[in-house]
């Protein structure tokens, strides 16, 4: 389990960075505290806000996010409380910007998630179209046979909506619906908020103590 903190200066063990794209589907916490899950487990993260996104966080947290990413880290390392000497570690990438390393198969990444996923991202996903760095991002996970998670939020689903997920599913790309379940009886929405997070880090292969396994101690 990892017990590393916000605001140390440890090296990552692993240095492979991890790439979490937040999208403009409802449920901005759930991307925001999977930033801040992954950097506490002492990764460097390499994040896409998309612009849509960036009214989404703001109407549902009330952080507001500039256009530039250098703005973005900014705001986003103050919002996660972390001190300037770590901020290494969060990176931040313009939704254009094609010489971030998530860009290419060469560049080596972990793992990637969309959190949350708008159906927006999911179909371009599904369709490969690479129009954004996010989607592009995404499409290089796919074809380098790595680990992606996408986190979608929308009901009812459409036909489209699930042909797109069923599509990406057998491509080996984790839907993983932002649909917490009941049965460790949440009190409160943080609880129901990690749950979700913690199932998106069990699949990105990221230790987690914020919601335990069913059967397993709390
Ligand atoms: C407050 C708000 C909530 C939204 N919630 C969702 C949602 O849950 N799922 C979704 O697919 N789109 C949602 N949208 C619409 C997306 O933001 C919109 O389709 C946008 O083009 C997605 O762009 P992106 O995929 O580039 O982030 C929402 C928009 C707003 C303003």
């Amino acid at each position: 389990m990892s017990r590393t903190h916000l605001g140390s200066s440890a090296r990552p063990a692993d240095p492979l960075p991890i790439v979490v794209g937040v999208s403009g589907a409802s449920g901005a916490v759930y991307g925001l505290r999977l930033i801040e899950q992954l950097l506490k487990a002492d990764r460097e993260v390499h994040v896409v806000v998309t612009n849509p996104a960036r009214t989404v966080i703001e109407m549902e947290t009330g952080l507001a996010l500039p256009t530039q990413p250098l703005g973005i880290e900014r705001n986003l390392n103050r919002y996660l409380a972390r001190k300037a000497t770590t901020r290494g570690h969060l990176r931040v990438f313009g939704e254009q910007q094609w010489t971030a390393p998530m860009a290419s198969g060469s560049s080596r990444i972990s793992a990637m998630a969309i959190c949350p996923c708008s159906m927006g991202i999911l179909s371009a996903v599904a369709t490969g179209a690479s129009h954004t760095l996010l989607e592009r991002a995404a499409d290089v996970m796919i074809k380098e046979r790595r680990r992606l998670v996408l986190v979608p939020r929308e009901t009812p689903l459409s036909t489209i909506h699930l042909s797109h997920m069923l599509h990406l599913a057998q491509s080996g790309v984790v839907i993983l619906p932002a649909s917490p379940g009941f049965y460790h009886t949440p009190v409160t929405v943080e609880r129901l908020i990690d749950f979700i997070v913690a199932r998106t880090l069990d699949h990105l292969a990221i230790d987690q103590d914020l919601t335990p396994g069913w059967g397993q101690p709390a």
